[in-house]
């Protein structure tokens, strides 16, 4: 059998891992690996591990590991009390102790990849390489982290005159309360949920409705790996679960990952009540992405890029391409090779290893994204077979008169495509910021001018030249947006952690 138990995935000593709401809390010597490697280590992982296959396989039939679904708590405040007392004995702990916990939940999260992407699979649709990709994210958010917080978080000496000290200490902020999405139930619950733990918060994780036993999962091997239970609580449930917690006066801190209106919902809560203390709100949103494709641009790179970009995990990815602006000299042509290569995609059960694109998330995205497509018939250029039964949105190319008449962004394998006039490279882009939105930009041209003016003029959080603009890299690609698509912090970069943190200095006279 190689379902491991949980005595066999701890079977290195165990007073490695901090003693769970003891008073002892042994300093952990941290791995030599812990700092960052030039692309994080867990990129290495991959499916020709037959055993991890087997459990994937298991896992999809639904016998491995895989544990209920949590119940959905309905009265948050004692939750919070938890959270909150757990508050000084978490933050108290030394930087390296609680970030070699992070490393241990990297190497359990390493371990239990085969049930971790069998989950992704069920409860989310991905595909086997999606899941696959999920799971090597969360871990590399945790290592990631875990270096960061003992590199740059350690207390600071500041200048001053003589006989005076002054010390800049970074410190956790209180509880958080963190809120993830379905579309990566694992890589971004764990991600947000590391940040906060990391920087010495202890933390309230609501997962999405959708996906609330992969992120069980997460949660119950952060407390093995040394993480105290009411450091961490997961709190599954819905929108009133969610106003809840942001409605706690109690709460130091939200991150929040889903849609604009529900980032400004929790934007206005966390202002109400005059006692309540004005507290960061860490918001990834969406975005109306675009990728603008000149004359000189190589066709066949485009179109591997634009499939992979729109109509990978079935659309459903924030970075997602919506917007395809094509030069009007090469679009004809452009649009014909992708059309052709659409045809290539494989439309079907996540399960299977060879399907490209999956169903939809749950009915309403997919009664949404069809009323969308039947509303722009006249305007398909190409469309998709699809299995009659399961929720499968046919990816379709949809040609728009103007690139401004696409204003929402249609969360799905609906991919709309607009040309822009030469000479017009800059007045594209301005025409693109003014939608509003700033996560993700692909541009695809040989000319150094024209992707200089891109750089300069797009306001995004992401800007993707060459390449496709889905999967952002912990550590080399730092990834989070700024007007309607977010707040700006850039989950795995450099500059993450301290929005977690307090900033306090102490000055003392000698
Ligand atoms: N981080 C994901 C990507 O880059 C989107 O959330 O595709």
């Amino acid at each position: 059998d190689e379902h491991l138990t949980d005595e066999q995935l701890l079977a290195d000593p165990v007073d490695r891992i901090v003693a769970v709401g003891g008073t002892r809390h042994p300093s952990i010597p941290l791995p030599g690996d812990l700092f960052m490697p030039q692309r994080p280590n867990s990129q290495g992982l991959d499916l020709e591990d037959w055993r991890v296959l087997k459990r994937v396989k298991e896992g999809i039939a639904g016998r491995s590991g895989i544990g209920p679904e949590p119940e959905p708590v309905t009265d948050v405040a004692p939750l919070v009390d938890r959270a909150a007392r757990a508050f000084p004995g978490w933050s108290g702990l030394p930087i390296e102790d609680r970030a070699a916990c992070m490393i241990r939940l990297a190497d359990l999260l390493e371990e239990r990849r085969g049930e971790l992407m069998a989950l992704a699979v069920h409860e989310a649709n991905k595909t086997i390489p999606d899941a696959l990709a999920e799971v090597r994210e969360a871990i590399d958010f945790c290592r990631y982290y875990a270096g960061e917080a003992v590199e740059k978080l350690q207390p600071v000496e500041l200048p001053g005159p003589t006989g005076e000290s002054n010390i800049l200490r970074m410190e956790g902020r209180g509880v958080w309360t963190c809120i993830a999405p379905w579309n990566f139930p694992l890589a971004i619950f764990t991600g947000q949920v590391a940040a906060a733990l990391v920087t010495g918060n202890t933390v309230i994780a609501k997962p999405a409705p959708q996906t609330p036993r992969i992120a069980a999962e997460a949660v119950r091997l952060a407390h093995l790996a040394g993480v105290p239970e009411d450091a961490l609580i997961l709190v599954p449930g819905g929108p009133t679960v969610g106003a809840a917690l942001t409605g706690d006066p109690r709460i130091a801190g939200v991150a929040f990952t889903g849609s604009t209106p529900t980032a400004k919902k929790i934007a206005q809560s966390l202002l109400e009540g005059d006692d309540r203390p004005i507290v960061p709100l860490i918001a990834e949103t969406g975005g109306v992405n675009a990728m603008i494709v000149d004359s000189t641009a190589l066709a066949e790179q485009v179109v591997a890029d634009v499939l992979l970009s729109a109509f990978g995990s079935a659309g459903q990815r924030c970075s997602a391409l919506r917007l395809l602006l094509v030069q009007e000299e090469v679009a004809e042509h452009m649009i014909q090779m992708l059309t052709g290569a659409m045809d290539a995609l494989i439309v079907g059960d996540p399960a299977d290893p060879a399907t490209d694109v999956g169903p939809v998330i749950d009915d309403a995205a997919y009664d949404k994204l069809m009323t969308h497509r039947a509303a722009m018939k006249d305007r398909w250029v190409k469309t998709l077979e699809v299995p009659e039964k399961g929720r499968f949105v046919p990816p379709t190319l949809i040609r728009l008169d103007s690139m401004d008449d696409l204003k929402t962004e249609w969360f799905g394998p609906l991919l709309h495509v607009a040309t822009w006039k030469s000479g017009k490279l800059e007045e594209t882009v301005q025409r693109v910021n003014a939608k509003g939105f700033g996560l993700t930009m692909g541009l695809h041209s040989r000319i150094a001018r024209g992707s200089e003016l891109v750089e300069a003029r797009a306001r995004v959080g992401n800007l993707y030249v060459n390449r496709s603009m889905i999967g952002a890299i912990v550590g080399s690609q730092p990834f989070g947006g700024e007007g309607l698509s977010g707040t700006g912090p850039k989950a795995g970069g450099p500059h993450y952690l301290p929005r977690f943190c307090a900033e306090r200095v102490t000055s003392i006279d000698t």
